[in-house]
């Protein structure tokens, strides 16, 4: 038997070298007989378009044929030819297949229209679907977009660790590392645990952020950016928050709100652009399977203008609609944390555009945000996204250092695991700033799904690390 190379379903849909021999593999979605013909669609990954082969039944081997179920996994080689049926150009005249695995009957993923918590409790299977394809190979684009920006724009990447022994947000969220025995912990005379004969000698976790490290690299090569794996034990058991996510922490030495504002505007429709232009069949079927307004407000996205709105602005205009009878689950007033439902509120009604707010009060956000002259808000920057809510949270930073020193005891943060932080600001200090993108809160609003976990492979959430 002749031997053909492998040709990716992507590849195989675009040729029109009808006649040719052509080989694929992948995994059956549907196979459909009647007497005279069967029709086999075939998916390989490589995009959300199906292969369809056309098998003469009378040539195949009854046994062979009944074993191509859906999920079952196949070679198949024939003859490429143009399509008579509708939604296709191409379709293979198939000469020969071989099964590599046939597919148990209780296949969880055989049935179309499963509830996506049933997904969930499939996530190993749930990637063969159309929609976990779609919401993969879309993920893919945008963490090559955000390499791809930042590096035309001049930042380095820049490897922060993993394990650390500080807490950059100082909220306490942090995930122990520890190679310690917990069933015979070691305490001290006043009960607390001895860390010095711990693997790092003192207590570390997984990092929440790369900033703080991200700050040294800025502050010395200009413009980094991260792009990791960051930790977080908040238990929120949201839409939107995951224990483990990706974030991208860019950092830049000279930068200024005015101009961080800009940075953030012009990351975020870049990488918006470059799915609307990379991602155009995954979209398109995300439009038309899960959110019929999802290019619409892509394309919205990458067309308007950010409005730029302080925090007492924000106030103001959310009193103003609670006085106006608007209702809202938490009460708002000057001080308190926005949640999601007025972020959401300023966005998607007052607004009907991206906002990105800024001059927090300082009491809600973290130590190292750069104090204004009224000593009482910060330049902290959100962006708030429809669907999503924040989506960045960034601010400039505090590069005096009595100020900064004043931030950290005000808020009783350990300065002993402060030392090499504070440095920055001993040693040449120089204004700066940067800001946090959620991957997955963009890969929510890029697909238009509506659970966080549905658009990382293998969430990890509170109770639960299946997988
Ligand atoms: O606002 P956050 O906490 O800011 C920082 O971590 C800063 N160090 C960033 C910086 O200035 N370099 O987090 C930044 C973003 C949020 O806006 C959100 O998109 C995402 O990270 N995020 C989460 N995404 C998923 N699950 C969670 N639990 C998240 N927590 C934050
Ligand atoms: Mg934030």
């Amino acid at each position: 038997m002749d031997k053909l190379q492998r040709t990716k379903v992507v590849d195989v849909l675009r040729r029109t070298d009808f006649g040719a021999d052509v080989n694929v593999k992948g995994w059956v979605r549907t196979h459909r007989s009647s007497k005279a013909v069967d029709f086999i669609a075939l998916n390989d990954g490589s995009t959300i378009k199906n292969v369809q082969l056309v098998v003469d039944p009378t040539h195949f081997d009854a046994e062979l044929l009944k074993q191509i179920t859906t999920g079952a996994c196949i070679s198949a080689t024939g003859v490429l030819v143009e399509s008579q049926g509708q939604g296709q150009s191409s379709e293979i005249q198939c000469r020969d297949i071989t099964l590599y695995g046939g597919c148990a009957t209780d296949y969880p993923m055989q049935k179309k229209g499963q509830s996506f918590e049933y997904m969930r409790q499939h996530a190993h299977l749930r990637l063969r679907t159309n929609t976990f394809g779609a919401v993969m190979r879309i993920r893919h684009h945008m963490a090559i977009a955000i390499h791809q920006y930042f590096h035309e724009h001049g930042f380095f990447y820049f490897h922060t660790p993993l394990i650390t022994a500080s807490d950059a947000e100082g909220a306490g969220e942090m995930f122990q590392v520890t190679t310690k025995n917990l069933y015979d912990l070691e305490k001290d005379e006043n009960g607390k645990i001895i860390y010095s004969d711990d693997f790092f000698g003192k207590m570390t976790s997984l990092t929440v952020s790369g900033q703080l490290e991200g700050e040294l690299g800025a502050t010395a090569l200009g413009q980094i950016y991260t792009f990791g794996p960051t930790f977080r034990a908040e238990n929120s058991n949201t839409p939107r928050h995951l224990a483990e996510f990706w974030m991208i922490e860019p950092e830049v030495a000279f930068i200024e709100l005015a101009d961080l504002m800009h940075l953030e505007e012009d990351f975020i429709k870049y990488c918006v652009r470059w799915a609307l232009e990379k991602c155009r069949d995954d979209l398109e079927f995300l439009n038309k399977m899960i959110d019929p307004t999802l290019l619409d407000r892509l394309e919205g996205v990458v067309r308007e203008d950010f409005v730029r709105l302080t925090y007492t602005d924000g106030i103001r205009i959310l009193e103003e609609a609670v006085k106006g009878g608007r209702k809202f689950e938490f009460p708002i007033s000057w001080g308190m944390d926005l949640a999601s439902e007025h972020e959401r509120f300023l966005v998607e009604e007052h607004f009907k555009k991206p906002v990105i707010m800024t001059d927090y009060p300082k009491g809600i956000k973290a130590f190292y945000m750069k104090l204004n002259d009224d000593g009482k808000t910060v330049q902290g920057t959100d962006v708030l996204f429809p669907q999503i809510g924040e989506i960045i949270g960034g601010s400039v930073r505090e590069e005096n250092y009595d100020k900064l020193v004043a931030q950290i005891e005000e808020r009783q943060i350990p300065m002993k695991d402060m030392w090499w932080y504070l440095d920055t600001r001993r040693y040449g200090t120089c204004p700066h700033g940067g800001f946090g993108l959620g991957f997955e809160r963009l890969i929510l609003f890029v697909t238009g799904m509506q659970n966080i976990r549905d658009v990382i492979p293998f969430p990890r959430t509170p109770k639960s690390a299946e997988f």
